[in-house]
C-alpha cells in the first residue's frame, strides 16, 4: 500500500481531542500516517470548535492558509469537522472554495468512506446529520498504536441545559451517555496497554446516565476504580446544580478519584446567572464549594467565569470580583463573552464595549494570578506524590554536566498542579523515573503556573494509594 499521510489541526477543548483520536483512527484502517509536516500531507483535516467567536476565528485562518498548499498539489483533500462544520454547513463551501469535505459532530464514524468517495470521485461531500443517538466511536485499535499513560475518555456527548450564551446544545445536540460496560471495557483495554490516569470527558458529567436510566456516575467512578492498573480518576467538567452529596463524598472514600474538580461558576451575580439561564445561585455554588471542603479539605477547586456577558453592570461585575476572593479558586479560566449563533444571548440588549470587556478580564486576571500564587505558595515544603508524565518543555535547559539534570520531568498533584523536576541524585533511593510512576516529590518553589520540587525517598510510597495525600516535611 502507498503511504498516505494526514494533518490534522484539532482546535478548542477537550472533547475535540477526543474526537481527533477517533478521527486518526478510522484514516489509519485507510492506509493514512499522521505527519506533523503540513506539506508532507495527502489529507489535512481541520477539527474545529465554536464555543467563542475567537476558536471558530482560528479554524477559518488555518483554513484560508491552505489556499496555497492547495495550488501547490492539486491533489490534496480538505475537510473540517467538528462544531463549525456542525453549524455552518454547506456554507463553508462558499467561504472556502477548495474545501473537499465538511462532516459534522455524529459523522466521524462515516469518515471512511467519506474519504473514499472524495478519493475516487473527487467530489465534494456535506455530512451534518445529528440524531438522538448518536453512535460511539469505540478506540480499541489506537490502544495498540498508542499507549499513553494519561488520557481522556469520553463517557456522554450533547448537552440538555441550554445555558442562554452557549452554542452547544445547537452543535453537539442532546445529551447521550455511553453504556458502562462499554466506557469500562474500553478504560481496561487502554489500562493493559499502560494507562495510568483516566479524564472521564462529558459536557455535564454529574448527569451521566440519567436520561437513559443507566447507573449514576458516583457508581460509574467506582467501577472504574475497581480497574487494577488504574492510578488515577479524573472528570470534568460539571455543571454545580447536578453535584450531588454522593460525588461530593466519592471524593473521600473513591480512593483513585483525584483531589480536584473543575466546577464552572461563570458569574458572582444572581442577576446575570439567572439572564444566563445557569439555574443555580451565588449562595447554591457557595454551599457546594464548603461541602466539597468540608468532605476533602485539600481539593483544589477551579471554574469558568464570562465577563461582559449582555447587561453585566460594573456592579455585578464586582459581585464576580468579590466571589473569587471568597472562594480563593486554584485556578480560573475566564472568558470574554462573545454572541454565538442559535445561543439567545446573542439576541440580547446592552452589549458591553470591548473595551470593558477587555478591562474586566484582566482586572479578574490579576486578581486570580495572586489567589493562584497564595495557593501554589503554601504548598511549599510539602511531600506530594507526583505521577510522572514525560520531560518538561524547558528540558533543553537541563545542567549536562549534572548527569540527573540533564532533563527535567513533568508531571501533576493529585490537585492537578504542574510540578516540574530533575531526576533524583540517587536513584536507588528514589527509583528511575518512568512516564506513569508516582514519584514522591518535595515542593521547592511555586510560580503562577507550575511549582518546582525534588524527588524524596518514594520507599514509604505505596502504589495505587489515593496519590494525594500530601505529607508536611
Ligand atoms: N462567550 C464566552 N465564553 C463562553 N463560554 C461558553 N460560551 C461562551 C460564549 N458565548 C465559556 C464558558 C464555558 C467555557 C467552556 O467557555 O465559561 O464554561
Ligand atoms: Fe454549554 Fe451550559 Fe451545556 Fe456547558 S452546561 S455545554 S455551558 S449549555
Amino acid at each position: 500500500m502507498v503511504n498516505k499521510y494526514l494533518y490534522l489541526n484539532t482546535i478548542g477543548c477537550q472533547m475535540n481531542v477526543y474526537d481527533s483520536e477517533q478521527i486518526a483512527m478510522r484514516l489509519a484502517r485507510l492506509g493514512y500516517q499522521q505527519t506533523s509536516a503540513l506539506e508532507m500531507a495527502d489529507l489535512v483535516i481541520v477539527n474545529t470548535c465554536t464555543i467563542r467567536a475567537k476558536a471558530e476565528q482560528k479554524a477559518f485562518s488555518f483554513l484560508g492558509r491552505l489556499a496555497r498548499l492547495k495550488k501547490k498539489k492539486p491533489g490534496l483533500i480538505t475537510g473540517v469537522g467538528g462544531c463549525v462544520a456542525q453549524q455552518e454547513g454547506e456554507k463553508i463551501f462558499k467561504r472556502i472554495p477548495y474545501l473537499d469535505l465538511v462532516f459534522g459532530t455524529q459523522a466521524i464514524n462515516r469518515l471512511p468512506e467519506l474519504i473514499q468517495k472524495i478519493e475516487t470521485k473527487r467530489c465534494r461531500i456535506v455530512d451534518i446529520a445529528i440524531d438522538d443517538k448518536p453512535e460511539f466511536a469505540e478506540a480499541h485499535s489506537i490502544v495498540r498504536q498508542n499507549s499513553q499513560m494519561s488520557r481522556f475518555v469520553t463517557i456522554m456527548r450533547g448537552c440538555d441545559n441550554f445555558c442562554s450564551y452557549c452554542v452547544v446544545p445547537y452543535v453537539r445536540g442532546r445529551e447521550t451517555s455511553r453504556h458502562p460496560d462499554v466506557v469500562i471495557n474500553e478504560i481496561q483495554e487502554l489500562s493493559q496497554a499502560g494507562l495510568k490516569e483516566v479524564t472521564l470527558l462529558g459536557q455535564n458529567v454529574n448527569s451521566y446516565g440519567k436520561k437513559e436510566g443507566l447507573c449514576s456516575f458516583t457508581e460509574l467512578l467506582f467501577r472504574v476504580r475497581n480497574i487494577e492498573q488504574l492510578l488515577r480518576i479524573r472528570f470534568t467538567t460539571s455543571h454545580p446544580k447536578d453535584l450531588d452529596d454522593d460525588l461530593i463524598n466519592a471524593f473521600r472514600t473513591n480512593d483513585k478519584l483525584c483531589n480536584h474538580i473543575h466546577l464552572p461558576v461563570q458569574s458572582g451575580s444572581n442577576r446575570v446567572l439567572k439572564r444566563m439561564n445557569r439555574k443555580y445561585s451565588k449562595e447554591l455554588y457557595l454551599d457546594k464549594v464548603a461541602k466539597l471542603r468540608d468532605t476533602c479539605p485539600d481539593i483544589a477547586i477551579t471554574s469558568d467565569i464570562i465577563v461582559g456577558f449582555p447587561g453585566e453592570s460594573n456592579a455585578e461585575f464586582d459581585e464576580t470580583l468579590d466571589l473569587i476572593q471568597t472562594i480563593e479558586f486554584d485556578g480560573l479560566f475566564a472568558f470574554m463573552y462573545s454572541d454565538r449563533p442559535n445561543a439567545p444571548a446573542a439576541k440580547f440588549d446592552q452589549k458591553v464595549s470591548e473595551q470593558q470587556k477587555k478591562d474586566r478580564l484582566q482586572n479578574l486576571l490579576e486578581r486570580q494570578e495572586k489567589l493562584t500564587r497564595m495557593k501554589n505558595q503554601a504548598l511549599v515544603g510539602n511531600i506530594m506524590p507526583i505521577l510522572a508524565e514525560g520531560f518538561s518543555k524547558k528540558q533543553s535547559s537541563g545542567n549536562l554536566n549534572h548527569p540527573h539534570q540533564a532533563v527535567q520531568w513533568t508531571g501533576r498533584t493529585s490537585t492537578n498542579k504542574i510540578v516540574n523536576f530533575y531526576q533524583a541524585d540517587s536513584p536507588e533511593n528514589c527509583g528511575e523515573i518512568t512516564p506513569g510512576k508516582l514519584v514522591l516529590i518535595k515542593i521547592e518553589k511555586a510560580y503562577s503556573h507550575s511549582l518546582w520540587g525534588e524527588p524524596v525517598d518514594s520507599k514509604s510510597l505505596v502504589e495505587g494509594l489515593k496519590g494525594e495525600e500530601s505529607y508536611a516535611a
